[in-house]
């Protein structure tokens, strides 16, 4: 499963390190090589000796260790960058997200994770009290590196060391080698593979003047998620993007726009030749229909805004398309009505849509977990539960791939 694979894991100091050992029986079992890197504090949790004597290699630790797995002729903090497959860092507590994010570089494992290559997948699997796990910032930090393409194994339920039961415990180790599998299944099995994939994602704004517009919540996370796996399994990826803070996934042509009119024409210069159009953008549905130069001024008058319809770029793909070519759209409700999305792909002409509830918290707009409900014209309908939203993006990209024609 992981054969040859050289694994880098970095272990936090959270009391879930105890189950690290095991962790690094089942990579090697699996065939990896795996070089530990351990904070100051992971080794208040874990022997050092138990670590390595199963990975069967020094654990590295400070900065300026000499010896290491990789090219003799470098420094320690490149080759390890270079040497590594991936890099898991389980457990990761709040103190090594925040220092990731911020980009510091004072240690082996966050030195480590700067200099990786980007292509390589980096795992993060977040372990700490429930209540920590639910903080702005640590929120805020898992966003952000979610963004940058790390995938963040969500933490289980359950009993905490803090004597507290809820979400916080780190996923067993089964759970991680399985998903590490996942991230580095070959491209070369995937049906994607040298197929043009447009991507439609974040909102659209449309202006009242120059210094004001309507739009929506979204943040173009799923979409930028859906963009990035697609390239991951070797698409030619283009990535429409609305007006989102996002950075762009590694290997993905991105095309800026700003309105639904914007989004349209950039997105309609691909739909003769794209394979896969997958709508994942919130476009706004109106538009106001005379935008004001400079700024509308206020008086004591109540105002009237007249709005007209913008054009439903999916659904335009969707007419013009030619056989072979694949229409994916998502269909998004604030409340139940999985019947909304079957009307959906019948109006859209759409071979799959995901159909997704928005509630604020786990699901919908700006936060990274999502849970999706896939229907395909044959009516065969898979219920995908909360999950980050980069995983979801893999599990709906296996849905899509057997709907494109074998080559
Ligand atoms: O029409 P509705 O917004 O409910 O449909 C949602 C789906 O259609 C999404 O996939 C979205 O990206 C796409 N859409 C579009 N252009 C529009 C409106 C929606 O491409 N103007």
């Amino acid at each position: 499963m992981l054969t040859g694979k050289n694994i880098i894991l970095g272990i936090c100091g959270g009391i879930a390190a105890y189950k690290t050992p095991h962790l690094v029986r089942l990579f090697k079992k699996a065939g990896a090589n795996v070089q530990v890197l351990a904070t100051a504090s992971a080794l208040q949790f874990v022997s050092e000796l138990s670590l390595a004597t199963v990975s069967r290699r020094p654990v590295l630790r400070g900065l300026f260790e000499l010896e290491g797995p990789g090219d003799e002729d470098k420094t320690m903090h490149i080759t390890l960058g270079e040497w590594a497959d991936a890099l898991v860092i389980a457990p990761a507590t709040a103190n090594t997200i925040a220092r990731l994010n911020a980009g510091l570089c004072d240690d082996m494992l966050s030195v480590c994770f700067i200099t990786l290559r980007p292509d390589k997948p980096v795992l993060i699997a977040p372990a700490m009290d429930g209540h920590m796990y639910g903080s702005p910032s640590v929120r805020r930090n898992l966003s952000a590196l979610a963004g940058q393409g790390c995938l963040i194994l969500e933490p289980e339920s359950g009993d905490l060391a803090s004597g507290q039961c809820g979400l916080g415990r780190m996923p067993e180790p089964e759970a991680i080698v399985k998903a590490l599998v996942a991230m580095l299944q070959p491209a070369g099995e995937s049906a994607l593979k040298g197929r043009q994939v447009v991507v439609t994602a974040g909102p659209t704004r449309e202006k009242l003047d120059d210094v004001r517009f309507l739009s929506n919540y979204s943040s173009g996370k799923m979409g930028f998620a859906v963009a990035r796996e697609a390239a991951r399994r070797g698409a030619l990826v283009r990535l429409i993007a609305g007006p989102v803070n996002l950075a762009t996934p590694q290997g993905v042509e991105r095309i800026d726009v700003e309105s639904a009119s914007g989004m349209l024409e950039a997105a309609s210069r691909f739909f003769g030749e794209c394979d896969l159009f997958i709508g994942a953008a919130a476009v706004a549905d109106y538009r106001p229909e005379n935008p004001v130069k400079g700024k509308i001024k206020k008086n004591d008058e109540e105002m009237e805004l007249r709005l007209v319809r913008n054009p439903d770029i999916l659904g335009e793909f969707s007419a013009s398309r030619r056989p072979g070519q694949v229409s994916v759209g998502f269909a998004l409700e604030t409340a139940g009505g999985i019947g909304y999305a079957k009307e959906k792909l019948e109006r859209k002409r759409l071979d799959l849509v995901a159909f997704n509830v928005s509630d604020g918290a786990t699901t919908g707009f700006e936060v990274d977990t999502n849970a999706l409900t896939l229907i395909d014209r044959e009516g065969h309908v898979t219920e995908l539960p909360v999950m980050p939203k980069g995983e979801l993006a893999g599990r709906l990209l296996d849905a899509v791939e057997p709907l494109l024609p074998r080559r």
